[in-house]
Parts: structure tokens; C-alpha cells; sequence
């Protein structure tokens, strides 16, 4: 998305949610270090990771800052580029924070957001009953957090309405198999808190779900279909 988006050297770009800085340091890889990335997070321990990271890659070109979104549009200036990733669905007033970041978005500039989207969530149920659970468990934690669980395919709504120029539009399956592994296991312990937390299920549970999903996915000789990713490229 961010080849096809135009990215050219020079630009300066703004990656917001970024975490601990891996699609900044990639779009810097993009630009060949010429130009400038700003990521903010509002997580400051993420930031400092990034922060880490990039000194370790001798990257100069970006620079890490906690900060929300929503202060962006005040403190930053414009830019030739915005882009984030998994980071819409967690926006509470989502409108408005597109509404403001199109205004530090220079002329003829672009947007570019990839984002998942929970439609695929019981797809593979049959196949795979353990895996869909695991991946209903994260879904379910997502929702309760008031997230977007199906951001991905409103992203084209959202911003049309906007009144951004849609440019790019694609989707793409992500798709595991006992060749790939499944990175659900990981991911429940990554989320382990957040799903205890919202109630949806208990550390016994998650624990032997586990442990039970390498063996599923080593006897199902099938594909299971992890998630839906919708990316999108818009100019002003
Ligand atoms: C799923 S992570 C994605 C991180 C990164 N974009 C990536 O793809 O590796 C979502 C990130 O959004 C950040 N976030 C959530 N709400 C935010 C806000 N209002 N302003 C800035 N960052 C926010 C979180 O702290 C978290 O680091």
C-alpha cells in the first residue's frame, strides 16, 4: 500500500499509533532516509521501544513522540503523508480525528491506513473449532474495549464521506497453515490481561487453549483463515 501510495523521497510523514515504530522505520526504508517520519503513540512505553529500535538501526530520519492523535493536527505542522496501521479501530471519535488530521494533510497529499476487520472470525469453525474460539476471544476483547471490529470494510465509508479521493482499495486474507503456524497462541498471551479482564475467559482457559492449538492445526491438513486485512489510499 505505501509503494503504490506514491511514497517518494523528500516527504514528510506522519505515522500515528505507531507503536513501537515498525511501519515508520519501514516507510524511512521506503524514502531511502531522505526526508522525515514523526510516529506518535500515546503509549509512552511503546514510544521508547521505537525509540530504541531506531538508534539501533542508525536510523536519524524519524522521530518518535508520545503523543494522541488528537493533538496532532495542533502541534505538528503538515505533511505529504499520513499513514497508521490498527490504529482506527481504537479511535473513539473516529470522524472527527480524520476531519482533523485532512487538515494537516498538504495539498494533493495522501492518506494510507491498513486495518483488520473481524468478518472472517467464525469462517473456519468448522475446521478449526479452537482457533475460531481463540480468535472469537480476541474479537470479543477488542469489542468490549469499544473498538471497531469491523473498521476494515468501513474505512471506504468513512472516508468518502470525509471527502477524500479514494485512490487504492484492497483486502487481503490472511491465511495459516500447519506449514505457517498460527500466531494465536501468542497473541492470547500478549492479550492475556485485556481478555481476563473483560471477562471473556480465564487464565486456565486460555492457557489450555493454548497448548491445544499447535496440535489442531498439525492434524487439520486445512487452511485456516486468521484475518481479514483492509488496506486504503486516499488524496485530498
Ligand atoms: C494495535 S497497535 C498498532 C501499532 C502500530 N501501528 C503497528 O501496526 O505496529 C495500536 C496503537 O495505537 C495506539 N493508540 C491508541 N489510541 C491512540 C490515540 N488516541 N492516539 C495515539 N495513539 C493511540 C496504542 O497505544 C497502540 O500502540
Amino acid at each position: 500500500m505505501l509503494l503504490e501510495s506514491g511514497i517518494k523521497e523528500g516527504w514528510r510523514i506522519l505515522d500515528v499509533g505507531c507503536g513501537s515504530g515498525e511501519v515508520s522505520l519501514l516507510a524511512s526504508e521506503l524514502i531511502n532516509g531522505k526526508g522525515e517520519i514523526i510516529g506518535i503513540d500515546v503509549n509512552a512505553a511503546s514510544i521508547q521501544i521505537a525509540q530504541t529500535r531506531a538508534a539501533e538501526e542508525n536510523v536519524t530520519n524519524v522521530q518518535f513522540v508520545a503523543m494522541p492523535i488528537e493533538n496532532a493536527a495542533k502541534e505538528l505542522g503538515t505533511f505529504d503523508l499520513i499513514i497508521g496501521r490498527r490504529i482506527l479501530m481504537y479511535l473513539p471519535n473516529l470522524f472527527q480525528a480524520i476531519e482533523a488530521l485532512t487538515k494537516i494533510l498538504k495539498s494533493n497529499g495522501r492518506m494510507v491506513f491498513q486495518e483488520s476487520d473481524a468478518m472472517v472470525a467464525e469462517t473456519s469453525a468448522t475446521t478449526f473449532p479452537l482457533h475460531t474460539k481463540a480468535q472469537q476471544y480476541v474479537w470479543q476483547t477488542v469489542a468490549s474495549e469499544q473498538g471497531n471490529i469491523h473498521i476494515g470494510s468501513e474505512m471506504y465509508s468513512l472516508f468518502t464521506k470525509a471527502g477524500l479521493k479514494v485512490k487504492n482499495l484492497e483486502a487481503e486474507a490472511v491465511l495459516q497453515t500447519a506449514e505457517t503456524g498460527s500466531d494465536l497462541a501468542w497473541l492470547l498471551q500478549m492479550m492475556e490481561e485485556r481478555i481476563i479482564q473483560a471477562g471473556i475467559a480465564t487464565k486456565r482457559e486460555l492457557e489450555s487453549l493454548e497448548k491445544a492449538l499447535t496440535e489442531e492445526m498439525d492434524k487439520s491438513n486445512a487452511v485456516f483463515i486468521r484475518d481479514m486485512n483492509f488496506g486504503i489510499c486516499v488524496s485530498n
